[in-house]
């Protein structure tokens, strides 16, 4: 029998993802690269970090459990909406390494747990002029996922959205 729904903790893992890689978005572009580069930025830094770190870790669960779940739905997802998954997974893996190495060349850690000081601006460093671009990409993907769902649910009016909830198969 063909599965409506997507399995609960894929709807679960979606939605703590999305909080997740919005919350990383706002706050990135709005209050830490904002920021000045003193012990006051310690914090928000690790806030950063942290769930930055999960947002990436979700992406391989998402994908193991499309692969390991025999009810993983098929319909209506096409090849398009296969490509925009895999390019918004692929997006946020690559925020949640080139912020990783960004951290590790530029001392953070040193920073955050040996008393280090923080480099005198981040922008001096590759990876995060990769992750400041890769965040705009991320940006476009979310706009333009959000409104193909918008879209499914208003226009083609498929209850697509149905199937990222909890509920009945
Ligand atoms: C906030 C508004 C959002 C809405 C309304 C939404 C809605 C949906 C819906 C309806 C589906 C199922 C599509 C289908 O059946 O083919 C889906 C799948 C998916 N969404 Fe979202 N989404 C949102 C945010 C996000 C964000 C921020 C991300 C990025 C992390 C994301 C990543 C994905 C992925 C990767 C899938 C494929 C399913 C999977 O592999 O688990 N979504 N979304
Ligand atoms: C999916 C995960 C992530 C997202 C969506 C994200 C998002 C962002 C955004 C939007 C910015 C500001 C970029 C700009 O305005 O130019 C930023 C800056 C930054 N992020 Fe991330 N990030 C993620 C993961 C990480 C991780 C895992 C780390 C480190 C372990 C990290 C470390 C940093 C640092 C050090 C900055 C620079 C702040 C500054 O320039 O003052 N990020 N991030």
């Amino acid at each position: 029998m063909q599965t409506f729904r997507y399995a609960v903790p894929q709807v679960a893992v979606h939605w703590l993802a999305a909080l997740a890689v919005v919350f990383l978005l706002v706050t990135g572009t709005f209050v830490l690269a904002d920021l000045p580069n003193d012990a006051g930025k310690l914090g928000n830094l690790a806030i950063h970090m942290a769930i930055g770190a999960l947002a990436g870790f979700l992406v391989i669960v998402r994908v193991v459990l499309r692969r390991r779940l025999p009810a993983a739905p098929a319909a209506p997802s096409d090849k398009l909406a296969h490509a925009g998954h895999m390019a918004l997974n692929l997006a946020v893996l690559l925020m949640a390494a080139s912020g990783m190495v960004l951290a590790l060349q530029s001392g953070v850690f040193d920073a955050l747990f040996g008393g280090g000081a923080l480099p005198a601006d981040f922008k001096d460093f590759t990876p995060r002029k990769v992750h400041g671009l890769v965040s705009r990409l991320v940006m476009a993907f979310v706009a333009l996922h959000v409104l193909a769902a918008l879209y499914h649910q208003l226009i083609v009016k498929d209850g697509l959205i149905a199937r990222m909830t909890f509920g009945k198969k």
